[in-house]
Order: C-alpha cells, then structure tokens, then sequence
C-alpha cells in the first residue's frame, strides 16, 4: 500500500544518500593520503621552490676516528644509508646491496661513489663498533656515526625515520633494543643535492643501472 511504498522509498533514499556521503568522503579521504604519501616519500618538506629537501650539512666521525662531514664528499656521489650495526636483517641487507652494486658498476663510474651508512644507533654503534662492523659489507664503504645530536641531526637532514623498539617488559635501559627506521639507499649528487632513492628490497643490479643511468647523464 501507498504507506508501505513511502516507507520503502524514504529507505532506498537514504541508502543512496549514504553511499554518496561515503563515496565522497572515502575518495576525498584517498586523495588526501595520497598527498600524505607523496609528501612522506619527499620527505615531508618541500623548499621554497617546491622541491622536496633530502640531505644537507652533517658532522659526523668515521670508523677511523675521523671527522666528516658532508663537505669531504663534495664532487663525488654519495649512496648513503641509514641504520644501526645491531639491526638483524633490514641493514645487513641493504649494505650487502648497496656493496654489491657498487662491485656490479663499471670501475670508473664506481669511483665517483662513496657508499656511506650512517647510525642511528650512536649509543651502541660506537667508532670501534662501526669499524668492527663495515669492512664486513665494502672496502670502501664509510661507517659514520658521533654524539646522538649530530646523528639525529643527519637523521632530520635526510628525513630519516627511527625510533627505538623495546620488546614488551623489555626494561628501557636494555642494550638489546632493535630500532625501526626507515629503509631508503639514498643517492646524492656531486653537489650535495638529492638525486634518487632505492627502496628496501631493490636488487643490487638495478641499484647499480639506476646508478649509472645518473653518472652517464651528469658525468
Ligand atoms: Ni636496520
């Protein structure tokens, strides 16, 4: 009966009422962590050109004892990564493909290419600790560390992600913690600035092809 329509009809128009307010909520909520990821994977800043910032001034110490910082690199390319020498997996990984690719380039393109790992970790990755744990992956790869100021600092400068991982009841002052960091091999050009990045898990032949495509573009 007419009632019983009205009633059906009132139903079917808040039913498409709803999937409208959803679909555009939903849609307009995509578009919005769309932006969210993009501006993540540019690391969540942009300069007053619009070019996302990754990189900058760093004062560091290597696995010998000596200072760094961002200047001695100038005129080389730097692939640089950020971890700790405790991490089980994730680092040993990437340093391995990080070693690989820089065996894999042709040798005159390899020795525009200082491989560098950088600590999170300074509290544990000591100078003595990176110089135990480096060779192990390249010859010429650097291991840099310091204060935890200037670690954090490089850190921000490179819009690293890391935080400290306790196991539960793990007590805060353990020296077993892992630490969650983010995952990106970093290419930085001959004047410091931001060229590419390799994500966790890309093979060191196409870390070493994405390499050499850049040095045969720029020299
Ligand atoms: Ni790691």
């Amino acid at each position: 009966n007419a009632r019983d329509r009205s009633h059906v009809n009132r139903r079917t128009w808040l039913i498409i009422v709803a999937i409208v307010v959803v679909l555009t909520f939903g849609f307009g909520f995509r578009l919005y962590n769309m932006g969210r990821d993009i501006s993540a994977e540019n690391g969540g800043q942009t300069s007053s050109s619009g070019v996302a910032t990754i990189g900058g001034p760093f004062n560091l110490v290597d696995q010998n004892g000596k200072a760094r910082t961002e200047q001695d690199f100038r005129g080389d390319y730097m692939l640089i990564y950020f971890g700790y020498t405790y991490c089980p997996d994730v680092c040993p990984t990437e340093l391995q493909a990080m070693s690989n690719a820089m065996d894999i380039l042709p040798a005159d393109v390899a020795k525009k290419v200082q491989p560098i790992f950088v600590s999170v970790d300074p509290e544990r990755d000591t100078v003595a600790a990176m110089a135990d744990y480096v060779p192990h992956f390249h010859p010429r790869m650097l291991g840099l560390t310091g204060t935890l100021e200037q670690t954090s600092a490089a850190a921000r400068a490179y819009r690293v992600y890391y935080s400290k991982a306790f196991e539960e009841g793990e007590p805060k002052d353990s020296d077993t913690y892992l630490v969650d960091h983010s995952s990106f091999i970093y290419l930085m050009g001959p004047n410091g600035a931001y060229i590419r990045h390799f994500n966790y898990g890309e093979t060191p032949e196409k870390i070493a092809e994405g390499i050499e495509k850049v040095v045969a573009n720029q020299g």
